[in-house]
């Protein structure tokens, strides 16, 4: 391994108000020796609470129950909008920057306040209450943070679906949680593009019975189909609706959101999120995390699709009262510059984003960079994927001007928040290392054999404690969260990752140790691509690997068998990926097909995707054992024809 650089805190943050090395490690260990004191101290500074709780927490990971300020009662739309309006009602809650850089708004807390009472009512006047699902299929427009909240206060559960995912995924999982109202737009707008989100909804929507409420933004005005008896335009349903609106008392272990995520095996899985524990984890990593302080403009470059966009867009900076970006377009429109002059424009002091965009900048060269100040800019901040050291190097150097710590922060849907990550004041950072636990997290690494590794090693990264913005189930199906976290090491909650741990204690991600992709930083299930190719009746097997990417991180590779009599061509390869952009949407599709006569198989029948891999790498020349083989001859005949040489 070459050297590893360590940069050391830098001068401005030893003494400012961050917490330093000292304080890290004391209240680390309090997190962990004293939980129930540390926790309720917490969780009493950032949140409101409506009614106390009964005891911090309770938990059995062999059956995946974890429960946190048991009987503790909190509105998480009070927590983010109410209470700050005294101090800020008119203090800007959302920047929103347009995809159009001549298109801004700027959301006091006392306007989203308004507004997210508004759609809370419009809700309950559709029949909306407290432990109904409500489908948020939204571009990113301050609307969708007002519905996400207007779900929190009337009690309802939100499941944001991706606007990138096509109506077949959507309608998988609007049944699969039973959602009974959908919220979308007209059209989306990324790049200059329209997004036909209505149109997508409204195929899925033709297989869902129980949907009786669509309630449609007006983005772009373009046309679009309606159904008179389910469909209401937003300003529509919103205009007759009172300003206020009674927050549903809610309790700490009453779910907030599902949200849907690819695993190694079968369809996505709705992680289920609960209400206290998750908001305290959110709003307090956001504050260490960061080192947000009062007053600072924060932006996180996610969808609020995704976890990220969930805890760092809209629960984490609201919870704080900070001022969040809300960003509709894509770091390359108009030009490979938008981040930075987004940057300036707004004065960003806190920026967070990932890998993929960093690298895909790096490479559209420096001068998009220079031509920009970015004084404003204090901490960096990255997810989504390990980071590679020149990504990371450049990031620090030129965005940063060699002045702003950077946050590898490493967590996943099921934790919440963040888990492993420095504290800009506190923490020493070596680029590509996610360094050390937050607070109440223990992580520990497990061999072969499933027993932890003393010291400096390598294995699979669990976690030994439950925390509070745990995962709390999959929806609708506790035994298959059981059976994805609990099972492979009983007493343990398995990340899917591997790790190394150094001489300073620093974890290192290694990447996925199971059959889930990692593409532009989002997670893709080989299987479901799999199940997406087998669906053509000309295709009797595929199997689904990542490779390395320069950009995306991993590529998705796929080898694919035909029917008997059939035969390769370029138009089957273009149905195959319309295939996959159909059942799934367009992160799915394939960079890669490889006609594969046949499948490197055990004796037993399992394909051996190790094998596929190193062939999809092009690392032919470490393939591994091949004893196990049914037939070796087809590994000689895919590395012929291999398409990645
Ligand atoms: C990967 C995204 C290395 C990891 C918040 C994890 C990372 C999966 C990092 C979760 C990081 C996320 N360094 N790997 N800083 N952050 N990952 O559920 O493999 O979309 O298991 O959550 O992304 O992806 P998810």
């Amino acid at each position: 391994m070459s050297e590893v650089h360590v940069y050391p805190v830098p001068d401005s943050f030893k003494n400012s108000s961050s917490i330093d090395l000292e304080g890290y490690q004391a209240m680390y260990d309090q997190s962990v020796n004293d939980p129930d004191t540390f926790w309720a101290e917490q969780a009493n500074q950032f949140l409101t609470w409506q009614a106390p709780w009964s005891q911090v927490t309770k938990s059995d990971l062999n059956k995946g129950e974890v429960a946190w300020f048991i009987d503790g009662k909190l509105n998480v739309s009070l927590n983010c909008i109410d209470r700050h309006l005294p101090a800020r009602a008119d203090q800007v809650a959302i920047i929103w920057e347009g995809d159009d850089p001549d298109e801004d708004q700027f959301i006091s807390y006392q306007e989203l306040h308004d507004q997210v009472c508004r759609l809370a009512n419009a809700l309950r006047a559709r029949g909306v209450k407290k432990g109904d699902r409500v489908c948020i299929y939204m571009p990113m427009i301050p609307e969708a943070t007002y519905a996400m909240l207007a779900c929190a206060r009337v009690g309802a559960v939100h499941s944001v679906v991706f606007g990138g995912f096509s109506p077949e995924a959507l309608k998988d999982r609007i049944l699969d949680a039973d959602c009974q109202v959908v919220i979308t737009a007209d059209e989306g707008l990324r790049g200059g593009k329209r997004v036909p989100l209505k149109a997508n909804a409204d195929t899925a929507l033709a297989n869902c019975p129980n949907v009786h409420t669509c309630i449609v933004v007006r983005r772009t005005a373009g046309s679009i189909s309606w159904d008179g008896a389910r469909d209401f335009w937003y300003h529509d349903l919103i205009a007759k609706q009172a300003a206020t609106c009674e927050p549903e008392v809610m309790d700490a272990e009453d779910p907030l959101f599902i949200l849907y995520t690819s695993g190694s095996t079968g369809k996505p899985k709705g992680v289920l999120h609960t209400t206290g524990g998750y908001l305290l984890q959110a709003a307090m990593t956001h504050k260490y995390v960061f080192d947000y302080q009062e007053g600072e403009t924060y932006w996180c470059t996610a969808d609020v699709g995704w976890v990220t966009g969930h805890s760092y867009i809209v629960y984490g900076p609201l919870t704080n009262g900070a001022t969040t970006l809300v960003f509709e377009g894509i770091p390359t429109y108009p030009d490979a510059s938008r981040f930075w002059q987004v940057i300036d424009k707004h004065q960003v002091n806190i920026f967070y984003t990932a890998p993929t965009a960093i690298r895909a900048l790096m490479g559209a060269g420096d001068d998009w960079v220079k031509k920009t100040a970015r004084t404003s800019l204090r901490v960096l901040g990255t997810v989504g994927e390990p980071i590679n050291p020149e990504a990371w190097e450049w990031y620090y150097r030129v965005i940063g001007d060699s002045r702003c710590p950077i946050v590898d922060t490493w967590w996943q849907t099921e934790t919440g928040a963040h888990m492993l990550t420095p504290l800009p004041g506190a923490i020493a950072l070596k680029p590509g290392s996610a360094t050390l636990p937050f607070f109440g997290v223990q992580p520990a690494l497990l061999d072969a054999e499933g027993k932890e590794v003393q010291g400096a090693g390598e294995g699979n990264l669990v976690i030994k404690a439950a925390w509070p913005s745990q995962i709390r189930s999959v929806y609708g199906d506790h035994q298959r969260c059981i059976d994805t976290y609990y099972s492979t090491y009983p007493g343990y909650y398995f990340t899917g990752d591997g790790a190394r741990r150094d001489e300073d204690g620093y974890y290192w991600i290694t990447g996925r140790v199971d059959d889930v992709l990692n593409v532009s930083g989002h997670r893709m299930g080989t299987a479901e691509v799999e199940s997406a190719l087998v669906l053509h009746e000309k295709v009797a097997e595929a199997a689904v690997v990542g490779y390395p990417h320069d950009i995306k991180g991993q590529g998705i590779y796929a080898y694919v068998t035909l029917m008997s009599g059939e035969e390769p061509s370029d138009e089957l390869k273009k149905e195959l990926l319309a295939l996959v952009v159909k059942e799934i949407g367009a992160i799915a599709r394939p960079d890669i097909i490889q006609w594969a006569p046949g499948l490197p198989k055990t004796r037993s029948g399992k394909i051996m995707r190790r094998i596929l891999r190193k062939i999809a790498a092009n690392e032919i020349d470490s393939l591994g054992d091949t004893s196990t083989l049914a037939d070796p001859s087809v590994v000689t005949q895919l590395i012929e024809n291999r398409a990645n040489k």
